[in-house]
């Protein structure tokens, strides 16, 4: 991702210290803020109270945790002790699969290692080369993502592709390029005009904060709405495609993505628009069936519905009365059905299990 320029990463190792650094995404698009993360328990925050967010992102970030818990036990790291610091940091957030998966992979990685000592850089080497495979995946969805836009490009008189997206999918959410916005990247790079309808995405507004801010560096057209404006702009003919990310897709097809996902689904089905999903194989859960039923779906302070933060971050604005509860689902489940296909880092598939066992065959 550019800034001003410069490449930026949403999280990067500090070589001169050996310490994880992080943007602060609470404090974008205002502030750029980068925050260091010491400890496990510093890990743990930045996923819980989304200084880090996003599905492939807050993986990368767990498996540094396991890296920082390493280092800070020095040469005498115990098993258990260890165990306990990854299970925290799985627990930090449920939805995204990818937490778990990179927890636990680096955690693979370290205990088969008889030799202590070298625990620690184990942990280093096997985050960074999750982040690095991130990168490549996101860099291919991007590539396979284009087909599809270049297609639709075609068959629009104007060559114009109106894309709809939620929340944020980007490079903030994984580490480069992202995964709905890689083939929006692709596109645009490649000259074909494309334009992004950003849904702002309450209560936490990653789509009005963090997409509009990461398309507007890449110079990419785009125009943030409301979160219900997307099914009338669908009835006018203003929307080719809908592209969207995951925290976690059920290898049968089922989408876990940021609340009001699947309203967006529901409204492109009805007016024959595609609705794409991109994701890397990081973000299948290959043990779940039903996502309706099966994927846990977190359920974060209602303060951030009854609140809305400000600039400066310090204040912030009730929005109803002061003694109305409300209710914070974070995600929502779209199923299968509504889903035209998967953009995957090897290919695009159909959103069910025989073609995503075509596409993953060595995962079953
Ligand atoms: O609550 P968030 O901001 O972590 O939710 C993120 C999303 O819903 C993204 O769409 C998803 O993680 C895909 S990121 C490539």
């Amino acid at each position: 991702m550019k800034n001003n320029n410069t490449q930026l990463r949403p999280i990067w190792l500090d070589t001169s210290s050996d310490e994880v650094r992080v943007i602060d995404q609470r404090a974008l698009p205002h502030q750029q803020i980068h925050m260091p993360l010491h400890s496990a328990a510093d890990v743990i925050y930045a996923i819980k109270e989304m200084v880090v967010r996003g599905a492939p992102l807050i993986g990368v970030t767990g498996a540094y945790g396991v890296f920082a818990a390493l280092k800070n036990a020095g040469t005498r790291p115990d098993e258990q002790g260890l165990r306990i610091a990854a299970d925290r940091i799985i627990r930090a957030r449920p939805t995204a699969v990818n937490l778990a998966w990179a927890v636990n992979r680096t955690l693979k990685a370290v205990l088969a290692e008889p030799d202590k000592s070298r625990w620690t850089d184990i942990a280093r080497r096997t985050a960074g080369e999750i982040a690095a495979e991130e990168v490549e995946n996101s860099k291919n969805i991007g590539r396979f993502g284009l087909s599809l836009i270049a297609g639709m490009a075609e068959k629009k008189s104007t060559g114009l592709v109106n894309i709809l997206t939620h929340c944020n999918a980007g490079a903030l959410a994984c580490i480069e390029y992202g995964t709905a916005t890689a083939p929006v990247y692709a596109a645009h790079a490649a000259g074909i005009a494309v334009h992004v309808w950003v849904d702002e995405t309450r209560p936490l507004n990653q789509g009005a904060r963090l997409t509009a801010w990461e398309l507007g560096q890449q110079g990419v057209p785009h125009t943030v709405i409301t979160d219900n404006a997307g099914g009338h702009l669908m009835q006018h003919g203003m929307v080719d495609m809908v592209i969207v990310g995951t925290d976690r897709s059920t290898y049968t097809g089922d989408v876990a993505n940021k609340i009001g996902t699947y309203l967006k689904a529901l409204a492109a089905k009805d007016n024959h628009i595609p609705f794409y999903v991109a994701l890397p194989s990081s973000t299948f859960d290959w043990t779940l069936t039903d996502g309706v039923a099966q994927i846990p779906i977190e359920e974060r302070d209602p303060d951030e519905v009854r609140y809305i933060p400000g600039a400066p971050r310090s204040r912030e604005y009730l929005l109803m009365p002061e003694t109305s509860p409300a209710a914070n689902y974070a995600f929502d489940v779209t199923p299968a059905r509504l889903v035209t296909g998967f953009i995957t880092e090897r290919g695009i598939c159909r959103a069910d299990a025989a073609d995503v066992r075509r596409m993953f065959p060595e995962k079953f």
